[in-house]
């Protein structure tokens, strides 16, 4: 059968929003449900409820072309499609570090409750190993025998800030548990990323579901190592960015998730190694349970060990000290502040008594509205008037390429602590700067510099 597939996207979050205009932009007609009714009303107006370059453009154009449209009435939605699309949220749940299928779950059931023909079920959430045979025999067993319907899992990899272009090019496309119908409707929907040559692996339900975990672990353990060794490298006076740069010239290895600094944070690292040590508890696996903790562990004690170095770098004592905060979002490119290594640490400096003044190019709104007792700059200038210390937490390029001289001019002492890494270091000290970093001998004795500095 060669009608054209109409696709269903439940949940307009990150992921479902650009998988609708993805889909779209592909050449399909889709419709985007959520519970939300002023979300579905800004989107309907091409309006994006968060920062993702390239997504409002997409959205409006496919809208435009007739392709695209949002709507909360699930149940019209799933008449008018032949695949559904779960892209519902699978936030760490308030009370353990395990998931919090209540979203997939009730998503699934008012999908296959609202069925009137045959189609398509596909997950593409970030769900713990097992999820998926359970929803499809919920399925099962809520849909007549008379229609033919499947659920399968097709994980999603995207990255916030170029998640446009991950859904249009991605790097494999991962189809679990799907019949030969079934994949050769996924495959005729992802015919021209296939085309670009994406490759495209199929496999049971549980291999789906732990590839999308174990690939953002993996990551998350690459950035864990690098942090581990840039203890190491700070101990023994070695420098870990050359070191990255060395050992990443090995393709085994390769230099990237290899930055060593603040360490990671976002909707998506931190919630899914916890959702994998807690599930691979309940399997048993208990290497994997060690590994993710430690991994954990790293990358909090990173954020501490900023605050510590913050303090020591502090030219006057923290308890009213002026803190210049420069990047506040869980990464570049994004107005993300979930779990983010740079608001913990502000946080963590304004509740010892330091005047925080924070400055990021897109995050200060969303970080207002989950930290509004520190105080927000609108510029970089702004935020570094005054300061006795600045600290870079996210490494945004108008950040990493400040004036050394112009802020200098700006601030009450020359003191910066560059937990990311990304400063020119002898650029700034040459401009006065007494700079400070994780990762390098420059660390280790911060209170005899700043003599210097000051
Ligand atoms: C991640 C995965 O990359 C993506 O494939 C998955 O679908 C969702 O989770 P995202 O959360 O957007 O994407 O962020 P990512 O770019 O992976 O960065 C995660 C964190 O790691 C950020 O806080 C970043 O600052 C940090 N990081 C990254 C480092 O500390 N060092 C590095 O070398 C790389």
């Amino acid at each position: 059968d060669e009608s054209p597939l109409r696709v269903s996207v439940i949940g307009t979050g990150y992921l479902g929003a650009t998988h609708a205009a993805a889909v779209a932009e592909m050449g399909f007609t889709v419709i985007g449900v959520d519970t939300d009714p002023a979300k579905i009303a800004a989107l309907e107006e091409g309006e994006v409820p968060f920062y993702e370059p390239g997504l409002p453009e997409l959205i409006r154009k496919n809208i435009a072309a007739g392709r695209l449209s949002f709507t909360t009435d699930l149940g019209a939605a799933v008449a008018a499609s032949d695949i559904h699309f779960i892209c519902v949220g699978t936030p760490q749940q308030a009370s353990s570090h395990a998931a919090d299928l209540s979203f997939v779950e009730g998503a699934t059931r008012a999908v296959a409750a609202a069925l009137t023909h045959d189609g398509l079920i596909v997950g593409k959430s970030t769900v713990p190993v097992g999820t998926a045979q359970r929803l499809r025999d919920m399925v099962d067993a809520m849909v007549p025998t008379s229609l033919h319907v499947e659920l399968d899992w097709n994980p999603e990899f995207l990255r916030e800030g170029y998640a446009v272009e991950d859904t249009l090019r991605p790097d494999r496309i991962v189809i679990g548990g799907a019949s030969p119908w079934a994949e050769g409707m996924l495959r005729r929907l992802y015919g021209p990323a296939i085309e670009a040559g994406a490759p495209v692996v199929t496999c049971d339900l549980p291999t789906a579901e732990l590839v999308k975990v174990s690939a953002n672990a993996f990551l998350a353990t690459k950035i864990s190592f690098i942090n581990a060794i840039a203890e190491v490298c700070e101990k023994a006076g070695a420098d870990v960015t050359t070191l990255a740069d060395a050992i990443g010239y090995d393709a085994r290895i390769g230099r990237r998730f290899l930055n060593a600094g603040l360490g990671f944070g976002g909707g998506c690292l931190p919630k899914d190694i916890r959702a994998l040590t807690h599930r691979a508890g309940e399997l048993g696996a208990l290497q994997a349970v060690g590994l993710m903790q430690q991994v954990d562990e790293i990358n909090m004690g990173q954020r501490q060990r900023v605050v510590e170095l913050a303090m020591s770098t502090c030219p006057v004592n923290i308890l009213n000290a002026r803190v210049a905060v420069l990047g506040v979002a869980f990464k570049p490119d994004t107005d993300d502040v979930r779990d983010s290594p740079a608001l913990n640490v502000a946080a963590a400096l304004h509740l010892r008594g330091a005047l925080v003044s924070v400055y990021d190019p897109e995050a200060n709104a969303t970080a207002k509205r989950s930290f509004p007792t520190l105080t927000y700059a609108a510029s970089m200038e702004a935020a570094v008037t005054g300061a006795d210390l600045v600290l870079v937490l996210t490494e945004w390029p108008e950040i990493a390429g400040a004036d050394p001289e112009v802020l200098g001019r700006l601030v009450a002492h020359r003191a910066i602590v560059d937990a990311r890494r990304c400063l020119p270091a002898q650029a700034w000290r040459d401009a006065g700067w007494h700079t400070a970093t994780l990762g390098s001998a420059e660390t280790e004795a911060p209170r005899a510099r700043r003599v210097v500095a000051a």
